[in-house]
C-alpha cells in the first residue's frame, strides 16, 4: 500500500520504518523538508535527528504535507495534537476526502511543563475535531495509549500480551486499520465503538506518563485482562 504518515517526529518515524519493514510505500510528510533535514541535535526526548534516523531507511522520503499526500491510499496522523488540524489541511481536504487515517494523535500542552495537560478532554476529543474539520475522511484513533516502539513491536512487550483500543464511526475504516494492527502483531485488538470514545483513550495519556514516570522506561502498555 502506499501510505502517507503526516509526522517526522518519533511517533510519525517509528510508525513509518515500521510499515516499510512491513512492505509499504511510504513517505513522511513535513512541514519544510530542508528545515527538518538541517536538524541535527537529538529532540527533547533525546531522539535521534531525522537526517540521521533516516540514513538506515533509504526508501523512505521525506516531503512537504500537500506534495506527501498527493496520491496515499491511506493515511497516519503522527503530528503534534496543537498542529494535527494545521497539518492536515496543510495535506488538503481533497487528498484526504474518502480516505482512511489512522490518528496517532494526542492533544497535548505543555504550558505548564510536564507532565502535559489536554487542550480538550471529557466532552470532546482530538480524533472528533479532526473528524468533523475533514468529514470526508474516515478516522480511526489508535496506537496513541503507548509509546511509538510499541506501536509497531507489540511482541517487544510481554510477547504481545496486551491491548490497543480502536475508535471510529466507520466499519470498514476500523477493519482496515484492524488489519494494519494485525500485520504489525497486535492480537488483542478492542474496539470501543465510534470516533467519540477517542475522549477516553486519548485521556490515557495522563496515566501512561505518569507510570513511565515511576518505572523509569516508557517501554509498557496496558493489558485488558479478562
Ligand atoms: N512519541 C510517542 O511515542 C507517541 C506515543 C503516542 C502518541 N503520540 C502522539 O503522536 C504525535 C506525534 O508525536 P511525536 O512524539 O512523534 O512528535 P511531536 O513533536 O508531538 O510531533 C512532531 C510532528 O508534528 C509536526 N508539527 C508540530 N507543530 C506543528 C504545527 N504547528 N503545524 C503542523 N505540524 C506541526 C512536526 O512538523 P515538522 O515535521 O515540520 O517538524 C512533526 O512532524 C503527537 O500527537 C503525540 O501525542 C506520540
Amino acid at each position: 500500500m502506499k501510505i502517507t504518515v503526516l509526522g517526522s517526529g518519533f511517533a510519525g518515524r517509528t510508525l513509518a520504518g515500521g510499515l516499510a519493514d512491513l512492505g509499504h510505500d511510504v513517505t513522511i510528510g513535513t512541514r519544510d523538508v530542508q528545515v527538518t533535514l538541517d536538524r541535527t541535535d537529538p529532540d527533547r526526548m533525546g531522539n535521534l535527528a531525522y537526517a540521521v534516523w533516516a540514513r538506515d531507511f533509504p526508501d523512505i522520503s521525506l516531503a512537504p504535507f500537500a506534495d506527501a499526500a498527493s496520491d496515499a491510499d491511506l493515511f497516519v496522523n503522527a503530528t503534534a495534537g496543537a498542529g494535527s488540524i494545521a497539518a492536515l489541511a496543510e495535506a488538503g481536504k481533497a487528498n484526504l476526502a474518502g480516505k482512511v487515517l489512522l490518528d496517532v494523535s494526542n492533544p497535548l500542552e505543555f504550558s505548564q511543563g510536564f507532565p502535559p495537560n489536554l487542550f480538550v478532554n471529557d466532552t470532546d476529543s482530538l480524533g472528533e475535531q479532526i473528524q468533523r474539520a475533514f468529514p470526508d475522511t474516515h478516522v480511526v484513533k489508535a496506537l496513541n495509549t503507548m509509546v511509538g516502539d510499541v506501536m509497531t513491536t507489540p511482541k517487544s512487550v510481554a510477547e504481545g500480551d496486551h491491548s490497543v483500543f480502536i475508535s471510529g464511526d466507520d466499519p470498514a475504516a476500523k477493519r482496515v486499520i484492524t488489519e494494519l494492527l494485525t500485520s504489525f502483531g497486535w492480537i488483542d485488538i478492542i474496539d470501543l465503538g465510534g470516533i467519540q470514545t477517542a475522549r477516553a483513550t486519548e485521556m490515557m495519556v495522563k496515566i501512561r506518563l505518569l507510570v513511565m514516570t515511576s518505572l523509569g522506561t516508557p517501554i509498557f502498555n496496558f493489558k485488558i485482562a479478562r
